[in-house]
């Protein structure tokens, strides 16, 4: 594998500049490095993907399903994985206080909240278990969803269905996406005086975009609460949940947001607090943290949230979410003009997110495509789902132009053989 394997590529006075610019960025939105403050401008990408670890010849376009941790939260998983073991006693506390004095507030602003409405969970699965499982229910009381759920979102309510008889109507929506007011209007005529719970993804698996702050309103307007998968949606662009309006949303950390394997977080709105209860619920403290999960956790991994956090807001969140439109979009215009190549995702910015594109190749499956990119060190994954047999390519911001050429020139190679 060559000389890079198990170490960085990047000295450490790079790496060290690179985390004094977080710091600075996070002080006041600029940039030190080499002794001078700036603004990070979009000819710092090649610096910024100086930070990830990739061995040469790896594309990796899938933090849709796990993101790839660059070399400062590497850095700060390994630092705090040693000190457990060199020194447990000290680097328990140090590790707790780090936990609540870093990342629980960091996360908190990173979405826009304050600190007593999120949990830490391990995933987005673990959250919207919790939020299917806690929200009081009766028999008869329905819930309304859409057709392209992750099965990590439907499963719960289906099962709550089958336990407990609240009724779950899984409103059909097109792939791509309808304008917002045909969303709008489907999830409308759906709803009914028993109608207690909207719940939708902000980005589903397939890169779709639903119009998150105009379905919340409709909820609140009906006395309806509103639940978000946001698994998709962070860390790839900003997500303001205060702005969206939500009353509970989940998502995982290790994907887009690119923090270790096994983080995760619950929002629960302040207002709905005292009446959620996922079942563990503890009675103190009062506010989310009695929603997480008891037990033993990874430390280090939580722990190391606060670096994962810094690193996205030292580029900067409208940055990020503006690089990987224009990456989606240039994908999106190459996909278009190849031959025998279906590009299923729309190229409106409104119904589809910045950085999930999807395509189908008629005669070509999707599961052994994603095979034969894999074969050649290209990482996508397949999207059989939602009637399509579809090729999912996550480009997130240390993504390259020379990168989607390479795939769509492998691609190429594959239909044609
Ligand atoms: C829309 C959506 N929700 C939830 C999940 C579950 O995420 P996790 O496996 O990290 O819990 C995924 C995973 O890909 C997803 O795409």
């Amino acid at each position: 594998m060559g000389k890079d394997r198990g170490s960085t590529r990047i000295g450490r006075s790079d790496r060290r500049r690179f985390l004094e610019g977080t710091v600075a960025a996070l002080a006041g939105g600029s940039v030190l490095a080499g002794g001078a403050t700036r603004t990070l401008s979009w000819a710092d990408w090649p610096q910024v993907r100086k930070q990830f670890l990739l061995k040469p010849g790896t594309i990796y376009l899938n933090c849709a399903s796990i993101g790839v941790p660059p070399a400062p939260v590497v850095d700060s998983l390994a630092r705090n994985r040693r000190s457990m073991a060199v020194d447990p006693i000290g680097a328990k506390s140090d590790l707790s206080r780090r936990i609540i004095e870093r990342s629980r507030p960091s996360l908190a602003a990173f979405l826009g909240v304050d600190p007593q409405e999120v949990a830490f969970t391990q995933n987005a699965s673990q959250g919207l278990q919790s939020i299917a499982a806690g929200i009081p229910l009766k028999p008869g009381d329905e819930v309304l969803t859409t057709s392209h759920e992750h099965p990590a979102g439907i499963r719960p309510w289906r099962r709550r269905a089958q336990l407990e008889g609240i009724v779950v109507h899984e409103i059909p929506m097109p792939s791509p996406l309808p304008p917002k007011e045909e969303i709008l209007e489907r999830i409308c005529a759906r709803m009914t005086s028993r109608t207690r719970v909207l719940f939708f993804c902000q980005v589903t698996r397939g890169g779709l975009l639903n119009p998150v702050r105009e379905l919340c309103a409709l909820a609140r307007e009906r006395g309806v609460l509103s639940a978000v998968d946001g698994a998709q949606a962070v860390g790839m662009m900003p997500v303001d949940l205060r702005n969206l309006g939500c009353d509970f949303f989940a998502a995982s950390l290790h994907k887009w947001v690119l923090a270790p394997a096994g983080t995760g977080v619950l929002y629960v709105r302040r207002e709905v607090q005292d009446d959620f209860s996922p079942g563990l619920t503890w009675e103190e403290p009062a506010d989310a943290r009695r929603f997480q999960m008891p037990g033993t956790f990874g430390y280090s991994v939580r722990a190391s949230l606060g670096d994962a956090i810094a690193f996205l807001r030292n580029i900067g969140l409208e940055r990020i979410g503006a690089r990987n439109r224009r990456l989606s979009d240039y994908l999106k215009e190459r996909l278009a003009s190849l031959p025998r190549v279906r590009l299923i995702s729309s190229r409106s910015p409104r119904l589809s997110s910045p950085g999930i594109t999807i395509f189908e190749v008629p005669g070509h499956g999707g599961m052994k495509l994603r095979a034969g990119l894999q074969e050649r060190g290209i990482g996508v994954d397949d999207h059989v789902r939602d009637g399509h047999d579809a090729v999912r390519v996550a480009t997130h911001f240390f993504t390259t132009r020379a990168e989607i050429d390479r795939t769509l020139s492998v691609l190429q190679e594959l239909i044609r053989a």
